[in-house]
């Protein structure tokens, strides 16, 4: 086991977080009485009243166990096989998902190398040679992760731009959105000015990751692209039969910008954690701190220490790269005292 079970809460990451309370209260709230399975019951409908409401009427949104499988079958209802999916080199679909992408879309993934795990045009346009060109694959979707996997985050105008170009060359804008609501906390935006309102076609919008016990969105904005998504999802075995339990988290978490403070809250940690970090002299942060996310160079000899007692992930063996995350119940005692161990250990 890789956690040390006396420590209650650590930066490995925002999965490790438990449940937000009143997140734990809409599912106590919703375990009464016997509703119809399957999505067709009062609950799913306020949940995707609320998504309606904050993304626009024209919003079609379907309910999933998890963000692998958000992206995955949204992607899959934007393609056919022969096309293939412009990321970066870190996204989560082109990294942490053992394949799925592209086992169930059968499309090539495209990646790109990016310094700060954000895509541009520049990096993305040498794709498109060969298109209409039988022997090639052809580009279909651009996949951006908000806030990345290096916690950086796209600014509206950044995404305008890519979806432009990817609109213009027949391709559609999916966005990873596991940490939308960082990115948009980041921002100080609403959800729907860097989504919708930018161009983005399909979004995961992600539950997990900022309070909820489990359970993820797709969400479309053109519904030519979700009319077969019902069956996607069936066959895609990610249909939850009591689906009333994703969906009172949802109404939750939508409720009151209860998403938006939480994710407020773990950004102004990772503030916290990456000021208290550039004090120790040999540690140093290796990417802007836009998000929930922190990463830091830590010399390669002091890692096992720390993780005896902080279990998280080293991003880059090579390099010592660490990644620390907060979440929306990281306190700041929390950081003084992972802080005050770097200190004590990294001289
Ligand atoms: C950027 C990103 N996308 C998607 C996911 C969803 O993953 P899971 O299938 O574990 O819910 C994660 C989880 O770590 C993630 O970091």
């Amino acid at each position: 086991m890789r956690s040390n079970t006396n420590q209650s809460r650590s930066f490995a990451s925002d999965n490790n977080a438990g449940v937000h309370p009143r997140i734990m209260d809409a599912l106590v709230t919703a375990n009464t009485g016997h509703v119809i399975a399957y999505g067709d019951d009062p609950y799913t409908e306020r949940a995707a009243a609320k998504f309606r409401k904050e993304f626009g009427k024209d919003t079609d949104v379907y309910f999933v166990f998890g963000g692998t499988g958000a992206n995955v079958l949204g992607l899959k209802a934007a393609t056919e096989t022969y096309h293939a999916i412009i990321c970066a080199d870190t996204a989560h679909i082109n990294v942490d998902e053992c394949g799925a992408p592209e086992k169930v879309t059968g499309c090539k993934l495209l990646s790109v190398s990016t310094p700060d795990g954000k895509l541009t045009i520049d990096r993305v346009k040498h794709f498109l040679h060969g298109v209409g060109f039988e022997h090639h694959v052809q580009p279909r979707v651009i996949s951006v992760s908000q806030a990345t996997e290096m916690g950086t985050v796209y600014t509206a105008d950044e995404l305008k731009t890519l979806s432009q170009f990817a609109h213009q060359n027949n391709m559609l804008l999916h966005m990873d959105g596991a940490r939308i609501a960082n990115a948009a906390a980041s921002l100080n935006r609403r959800l729907d000015e860097i989504t919708v309102k930018t161009g983005v076609d399909i979004l995961s919008f992600g539950g997990a990751k900022n309070g909820m016990m489990y359970g993820e969105a797709v969400v479309f904005f053109d519904r030519s692209l979700s009319q077969n998504f019902k069956y996607i999802r069936k066959q895609g075995t990610h249909l939850p039969s009591k689906m009333r339990f994703i969906s009172a988290q949802f109404d939750a978490l939508l409720t009151d910008d209860l998403w938006r403070r939480n994710a407020e809250h773990a950004n102004r940690m990772a503030q916290l954690l990456a000021d208290e970090l550039r004090s120790v002299p040999k540690v140093r942060i290796t990417q802007k701190v836009e998000s929930n996310g922190v990463f830091a160079i830590v010399p390669a000899k002091f890692v096992p220490v720390l993780q005896k007692k902080y279990f998280f992930y080293v991003w880059n063996e090579e390099t010592s790269e660490c990644r620390f995350m907060t979440s929306f119940d990281t306190t700041e005692e929390d950081i003084r005292q992972f802080v005050g161990l770097i200190r004590k250990t990294v001289r």
